[in-house]
């Protein structure tokens, strides 16, 4: 009998085609050993397009799928997360479940709790914890010749996604997707602020609807304060502008040192500034050349999931992960609520 990993998916969505295609990428099939298993979508077409471009048999339930696989991907609508992890866990599976976790912080909590007191491995979709250009930017903000950041500007705008390559009605729907740009999309921006810069003990935050889809805020405007004395901004926007698809532009303020991150999420630029007058700039392969043996493994996030999977150890980002930037988005949408009231993180 083989001891192939078989890997199984919920969703045949964007981001499933996503990571079946990085799977391909990442080499580690051939390498490690997997067999593509069950896949299971309510919509037949997307299931049996997914499943003759991957090389996966279509499932008729969802349990189907769970029943016949080692490990994993759950790639449907946030809402549906929590129910699937819970079945996945009752199996004891290897899971890697998309980002936002859930619909509510507390979800995201019992899902956690869940994988860690199963001794499962779990990885979640914060894909950027792998991307070249924010490593190459937390090693120049650790560098003790940077000095202490002071601040950080974090601005995110993408077309709603509910029209263009996304084309998901789900996403205006709150039932489905919980809220808007915030929990949705900047999920990924508090993640890399934590990670860029560390905790965060304080926010303050402003939503606004222009859209008009009931519980989708399409802007979101944070105020920041860091545990260790930093304190940034977080700008969040849903726009109509089909010219800008996903762009981030990040620019933190060290005593001695401007970083600026802009450009691809992954392969920059990375830019910087510092008070001796020297500059740098790297992107593309000269920035995969100093970064990547920053990054504890490959860029490839499926790869490295399906690595740690067969050697029976931890991957990262996990669920817990995941719920830290869950809390500070909760204390976000508590102090939008409230009208910008300042939110303490408790620790
Ligand atoms: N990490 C990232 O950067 C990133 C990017 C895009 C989406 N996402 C997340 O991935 C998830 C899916 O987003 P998407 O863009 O792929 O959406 P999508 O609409 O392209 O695909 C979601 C699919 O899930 C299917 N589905 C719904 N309920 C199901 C169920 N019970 N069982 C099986 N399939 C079911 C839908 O029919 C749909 O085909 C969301 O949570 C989203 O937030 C993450």
């Amino acid at each position: 009998m083989s001891n192939d990993l078989r890997i199984g998916f919920l969703g045949a969505g964007l981001i499933a085609t996503y990571h079946s295609k990085s799977l391909r990428r990442s080499g580690v099939e051939t390498e490690l050993g997997v067999v593509r298993a069950g896949v299971y979508d309510p919509d037949r077409e997307r299931a049996e397009a997914f499943a003759a471009a991957a090389g996966h048999r279509v499932c008729d339930s969802e349990d189907d799928v769970l029943d016949s696989c080692d490990a994993v991907y759950i790639c449907t609508w946030t809402s549906e997360h929590p129910r699937q992890v819970a079945k996945a866990v009752e199996r004891g599976l290897a899971i890697f479940c998309e980002k936002p976790l859930a619909i509510t912080t507390a979800a995201a909590e019992e899902m956690a709790a869940q994988v860690a007191a199963a001794g499962l491995t779990n990885q979640v979709g914060l894909v950027l914890r792998r991307s070249l250009a924010y490593n190459w930017a937390k090693h120049l903000i650790d560098d003790p010749a940077a000095g202490r950041v002071m601040t950080v500007v974090f601005r995110d705008d993408q077309f709603i996604p509910i029209q263009g390559h996304y084309a998901s009605t789900w996403r205006a729907d709150k039932a489905l997707v919980g809220a808007g740009t915030l929990l949705e999309h900047s999920i990924h921006d508090v993640d890399m602020l934590r990670f860029l810069v560390g905790d965060i003990a304080r926010v303050s935050a402003n939503t606004a609807n222009f859209h008009g889809h009931d519980g989708i805020e399409d802007v979101a405007n944070a105020t920041i304060a860091f545990a260790d004395g930093a304190i940034g901004t977080l700008t969040s926007v849903w726009h109509d502008n089909l010219a800008r698809p996903s762009l981030r532009r990040v620019e933190v303020f060290c005593e001695r040192r401007h970083i600026v991150i802009e450009g691809d999420d992954w392969y920059g630029p990375v830019s910087w500034t510092d008070s001796d007058g020297a500059t740098g700039s790297l992107e593309g392969e000269a920035l995969e050349a100093v970064a990547l043996p920053l990054l504890d493994g490959s860029m490839n996030p499926d790869g490295e999931f399906v690595r740690a999977v067969v050697e029976g150890r931890p991957a990262h980002p996990d669920f817990a992960t995941a719920v830290e930037a869950h809390r500070i988005v909760d204390a976000m949408y508590r102090s939008a609520a409230a009208g910008g009231e300042l939110v303490h993180l408790s620790r």
